[in-house]
Parts: structure tokens; C-alpha cells; sequence
């Protein structure tokens, strides 16, 4: 059962989003675990409840999404690790699709991105507990890609969301699950330069 660690989380946030139903406690089963949810959905779907108590595993949280530009930017592929767990599932969307598990995550960006250097910013972030070891998260980002060698000077830039499930591991430590990432417009740029081979 590949999903089994997140469906918990993922069925509390499906019942979350549906608008037939007010309680995180009763899933619709129309969706599955995989299923990225809705823009339209995202500004109602996080609960506001309980965010004293939470205050901890989100700072947690926001620290180990902080690494995931620092590795990729930083081309540090192995540092994926801290992030992801290591049955991780990953819909990095076409052409990349769904990466599983993390030594296929790792492998694919790191081959996907040697054309290029990156910077990967994080904007608007809303990172939801729903239980003592499950969350939710939702961040924003803007990608710009660099071109290298006979492409210096030339850029693409992609404009996304990730949106993360979370499940704290038995040390402790908190790690992707299941990703979603969806991107929010065209990417923009000189597309030519993901062309570069040494
Ligand atoms: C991956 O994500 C994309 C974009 O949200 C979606 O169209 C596609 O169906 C997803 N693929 C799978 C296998 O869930």
C-alpha cells in the first residue's frame, strides 16, 4: 500500500475541501490520495484552529521546506533526504510527471536541472496540522532557471505551487509524503537553454 502512511491526512483534508461537508472528519471519497487540490479550494481549506499549540511543528515545518531551495539550488541532490521521505511521491507535473521514490526524485531533478543554474523563491505559505503527526502545506514559488555556457545570460522562469503532505517520522522529524506540483502560468523564458550539454 503505497499511500497508506498519508491517507489519513490526505482524507481529512479531502473532507476539508468539500463543500458538502464542514467536518475534517468525514472524507469524500471522490478524490484520491493523489489528487492535487483545487485553487479554488485553497483559501477555505486550512483551519485556523488550535495554531498556539501548532506553533512548534509549523516552525518545524517552514525550516525543512527552507531546505528544499538550498538543495536544489545548491545542487546538493542527496540533501533531498532531509525533505522527503524516502517513499516519498512526487507529482512534479509533465514532463517531469510522478517521481517515486525519493532515489528517483533525487536522480530525476538532478539530471533535469544540470543544464542549467536555478533560484527557487518562496512566497505565500500556509502550513496546516491536522494531527500530531500529519500537515499540510501549500507554498508558492517562483523558479528562475539560468542558462549555461553558450546560453549565459538567458533565463526561463516557471511560477508554481507545492502542495505537500507532511507525516512526522518515528525520530521526530518531519518529511514529505506526497507532493503536488502545479504550476501557475506558462514558463517564461528562453526554453533552449534546458538544451545545454557539457
Ligand atoms: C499530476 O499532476 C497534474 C497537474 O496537477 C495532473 O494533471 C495529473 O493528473 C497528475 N498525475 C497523477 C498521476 O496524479
Amino acid at each position: 500500500m503505497r499511500f497508506s502512511a498519508l491517507s489519513i491526512a490526505v482524507l481529512t483534508l479531502v473532507g476539508a475541501h468539500s463543500p458538502a461537508l464542514t467536518k475534517r472528519t468525514s472524507p469524500s471519497l471522490s478524490l484520491t490520495d493523489a489528487d492535487a487540490i483545487p485553487a479554488f479550494n485553497l483559501p477555505t481549506l486550512i483551519s485556523t484552529e488550535n495554531v498556539e499549540a501548532n506553533t512548534h511543528n509549523i516552525e518545524a515545518i517552514r525550516a525543512t521546506l527552507a531546505l528544499y531551495p538550498l538543495a536544489i539550488d545548491g545542487k546538493n541532490f542527496d540533501s533531498l533526504s532531509r525533505i522527503f521521505a524516502q517513499n516519498a511521491v512526487a507529482n512534479y507535473s509533465a514532463p517531469l510527471n510522478v517521481l517515486t521514490p525519493l532515489s528517483t526524485i533525487q536522480s530525476v531533478l538532478k539530471s533535469s536541472l544540470n543544464p542549467v543554474t536555478t533560484q527557487h523563491s518562496f512566497g505565500t505559505q500556509l502550513i496546516d496540522i491536522l494531527s500530531h503527526d500529519s500537515a499540510f502545506s501549500v507554498t508558492y514559488y517562483t523558479a528562475t532557471h539560468f542558462g549555461r555556457g553558450t546560453f549565459g545570460g538567458k533565463t526561463a522562469t516557471a511560477f508554481g505551487q507545492y502542495q505537500d503532505v507532511w507525516k512526522k517520522q518515528q525520530d521526530g522529524k518531519w518529511k514529505i509524503t506526497h507532493r503536488n506540483l502545479i504550476y501557475m502560468g506558462p514558463l517564461i523564458g528562453d526554453l533552449t537553454i534546458f538544451t545545454f550539454t557539457e
